[in-house]
């Protein structure tokens, strides 16, 4: 295979010797940061300024308003009140869902950062926040601020609401681009793809790139048209609907009926390395559409907009369990038969979300355009079985039908959130990797006895169905999703202020557990979006074999590498703070 490449290798050999030479001389190659002689001067900043429609953001750790301690210079009240408030989060540029990731660890291995908890002694430090930026709201202000930070070679980081589980959306001492505010969404019932013919029309949601359009405004949006989206699921719906959950692949339990994001996403338009502002779809650009759908965010350019295909409205029922078990080996019964029951559930267009360890078992199956009836006659018998085999007749246990999606939203919604778990405001890190259907379907027993050594894991059943039944190369994502059930994941957490060791400690646990659901997962593949930032292979795991196909994509349409995130097409050839070539 390897030599197929070399006449490219001997073409480009003079331009490798070349680098190698400029290479002696390192910090030419190196992108330019805050604090060195390189970073552009007030003035070059004000000139910056000129082109925006906003002024520059400073963007600061959200606890700082907390310090100096005693005489607080912000309103600290606010925001011990928001701390674990998403959307509170996603609406300033220096805020992220999980605390550590506002944090930096330095070289000795300490961790610098901004804390909310004022007692334990400690500094308030920029940590990982970008010290300035643009709030971006028109094409202009991206183009603006791509070509600037081009120009002095900045370390950039684009950032939507922070939501990202590897820290992609900040760095220490870059240049933000904050997509917040890029807030449009409209609905065509008729919408033709650029350069497409006139009956080609999808009835489809064009949503602005912006954290501001998170998923519950674009469930609102649909909602107006009595029509469905495939989007992400959480307890206060925040995630950004057009920023790195559809370029990372966007799962939803809604997948084994419609897809994934990526399977429902039909144009992009994006702001390129070189400032043009283009569109990708099935007529123009292809190959960057490809890559655009699961090759993973921040790799490409700033997306400036992306467009879904909607559906009709169809009824849906919801079940739900909450058991515990006395002994292990009822764990390991149920958790068996559980996990066998996936891939039928999935050919019938179900999924859902569940968490479980030897002690107990939360699950919720949500079942689009099943009848109440064939939803029971389905999921009862499981039920009844898990109430037998742990001798408690009274596990709770509900089914429950809803006219459709937005019914059901509003319900989850007036009960607050999602059985009243928080999911944003502390410090964790994930694994995880995909199920492969024939794990599930062929070694339920082994799959079950090897989730079940971990101590907690959570199951998104968000694969199977249509996602198994769509093109496994349509698609830049990695091809194992479309061998997979469902994905599965565990953290570790650790406490502010807890010390450089302890974390140190929980990554390397986090990345040495990972590696044990090798034997249950397709080609080790994993969702990007909810992984480690500590993976053996990113390539691997994130891409698969589509990871060459995407490497020359990315060389064709930022050759610079402009767009650099950890474990993202193209960062192998950078090192850790993915600010020098190696
Ligand atoms: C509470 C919570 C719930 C979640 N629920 C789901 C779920 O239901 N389904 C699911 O699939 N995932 C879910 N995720 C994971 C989610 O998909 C990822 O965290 C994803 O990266 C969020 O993208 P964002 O744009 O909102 O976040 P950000 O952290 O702002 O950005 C993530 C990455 O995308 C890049 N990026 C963002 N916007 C742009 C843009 N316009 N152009 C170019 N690059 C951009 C950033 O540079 C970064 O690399 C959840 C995460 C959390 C914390
Ligand atoms: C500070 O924030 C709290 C909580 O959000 C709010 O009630 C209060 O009015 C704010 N105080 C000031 C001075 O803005
Ligand atoms: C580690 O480095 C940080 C940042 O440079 C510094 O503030 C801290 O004092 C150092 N800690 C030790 C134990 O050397
Ligand atoms: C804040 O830190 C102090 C000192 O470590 C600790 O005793 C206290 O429990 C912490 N408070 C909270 C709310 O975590
Ligand atoms: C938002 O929509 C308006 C009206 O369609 C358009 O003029 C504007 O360019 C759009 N802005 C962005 C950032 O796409
Ligand atoms: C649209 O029209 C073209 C040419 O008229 C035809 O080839 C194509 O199959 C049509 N597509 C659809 C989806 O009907
Ligand atoms: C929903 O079910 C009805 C009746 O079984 C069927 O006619 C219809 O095609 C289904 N719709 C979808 C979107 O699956
Ligand atoms: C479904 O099962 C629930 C719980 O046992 C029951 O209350 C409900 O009546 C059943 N619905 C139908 C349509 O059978
Ligand atoms: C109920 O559990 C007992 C053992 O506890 C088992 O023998 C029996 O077959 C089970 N019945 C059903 C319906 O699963
Ligand atoms: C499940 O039941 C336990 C009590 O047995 C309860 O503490 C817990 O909150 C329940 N979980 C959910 C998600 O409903
Ligand atoms: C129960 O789970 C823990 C992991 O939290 C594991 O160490 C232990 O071996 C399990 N117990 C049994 C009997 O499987
Ligand atoms: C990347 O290289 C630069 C220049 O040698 C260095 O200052 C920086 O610490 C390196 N980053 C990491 C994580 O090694």
């Amino acid at each position: 295979m390897r030599f197929r490449f070399l006449p490219n290798l001997v073409s480009f050999l003079p331009a490798i010797l070349a680098q190698t030479t400029v290479s002696s001389n390192k910090d030419a190659d190196c992108r330019c940061l805050y604090g060195q002689s390189c970073w552009p001067s007030e003035q070059d900043f004000s000139s910056l300024s000129t082109l925006l429609s906003q002024p520059l953001i400073r963007p600061v750790p959200p606890a700082s308003a907390c310090y100096p301690v005693g005489n607080p210079s912000g309103n600290c009240s606010d925001v011990q009140q928001n701390w674990v408030n998403g959307n509170w989060r996603a609406d300033q540029p220096g805020a992220y869902q999980n605390v550590n990731f506002e944090t930096y660890t330095n070289r000795n291995g300490s961790i610098s950062g901004c804390y909310l908890n004022t007692t334990l002694g400690l500094p308030c430090d920029q940590g990982s926040i970008p010290p300035i930026g643009v709030d971006v709201r028109t094409i202009e202000d991206v183009q603006a601020a791509v070509r600037f930070v081009g120009q002095h070679n900045l370390r950039l980081v684009v950032k939507n609401t922070g939501h990202d589980y590897l820290g992609r959306s900040a760095a220490r001492n870059a240049f933000m681009i904050w997509t917040h505010h890029l807030k449009n969404i409209s609905y065509n019932a008729n919408f033709i793809p650029d350069g497409g013919l006139d009956n080609e029309t999808v009835p489809a949601l064009t949503l602005g790139a912006g954290g501001g359009l998170q998923w519950r405004e674009a469930y609102a949006a649909v909602a107006e048209q009595e029509r469905f989206i495939l989007g992400g699921i959480s307890t206060d719906m925040s995630v950004g609907a057009a920023g790195g959950w559809i370029m990372g692949g966007g799962h939803s339990g809604f997948s084994a009926k419609y897809g994934l994001g990526v399977d429902n996403a039909i144009q992009f338009t994006i702001v390129k390395a070189d400032g043009d502002h283009v569109v990708a779809n099935a007529h123009h650009n292809p190959d960057l559409f490809w890559a655009l759908r699961g090759g993973g965010a921040g790799s490409w350019g700033v997306v400036t907009s992306v467009t879904y295909r909607t559906y009709d409205l169809v009824p849906l029922t919801m079940s739900f369990i909450n058991a515990t078990f006395s002994d292990p080996q009822v764990a390991q019964e149920v958790t068996t038969e559980f996990i066998g029951l996936h891939p039928k559930l999935s050919d019938a267009g179900w999924g859902g979300y569940s968490f479980f360890n030897n002690q107990t078992i939360f699950a919720a199956f949500l079942a689009p355009n099943v009848s109440w009836a064939d939803t029971n006659a389905t999921i009862l018998p499981f039920f009844d079985f898990v109430k037998n085999a742990t001798g408690q007749p009274d596990t709770p246990i509900f089914t429950q039908p809803f006219d459709n999606f937005h019914a059901w939203l509003d319900a989850l919604q007036s009960q607050g959130s999602a059985g009243g778990m928080e999911q944003v405001g502390g410090f964790g890190e994930l694994a995880s990797r995909l199920i492969s259907r024939e794990a599930a379907e062929e070694r339920p027993e082994e799959t079950a006895q090897l989730l079940l050594s971990f101590e907690f894991v959570s199951i998104n059943f968000v694969a199977g169905g249509a996602v198994a039944r769509a093109d496994p190369d349509s698609v830049g994502l990695h091809p194992g999703w479309r061998k997979a059930v469902a994905h599965v994941w565990t953290s570790e957490g650790w406490e502010a202020g807890d010390s450089g060791d302890v974390v140190r400690q929980a990554r390397q646990r986090v990345a040495r557990e990972v590696r044990r659901l090798e034997p249950i997962s397709p080609d080790s593949a994993t969702y990007m979006n909810e992984a480690s930032l500590y993976e053996p292979d990113f390539r691997k795991s994130f891409f698969g074999s589509h990871y060459e196909k995407l490497r020359s994509i990315k060389r064709k349409h930022d050759p610079r590498s402009l767009f650099l995130v950890a474990e993202g097409v193209g960062s192998e050839d950078w090192n850790g703070s993915l600010t020098c070539p190696v």
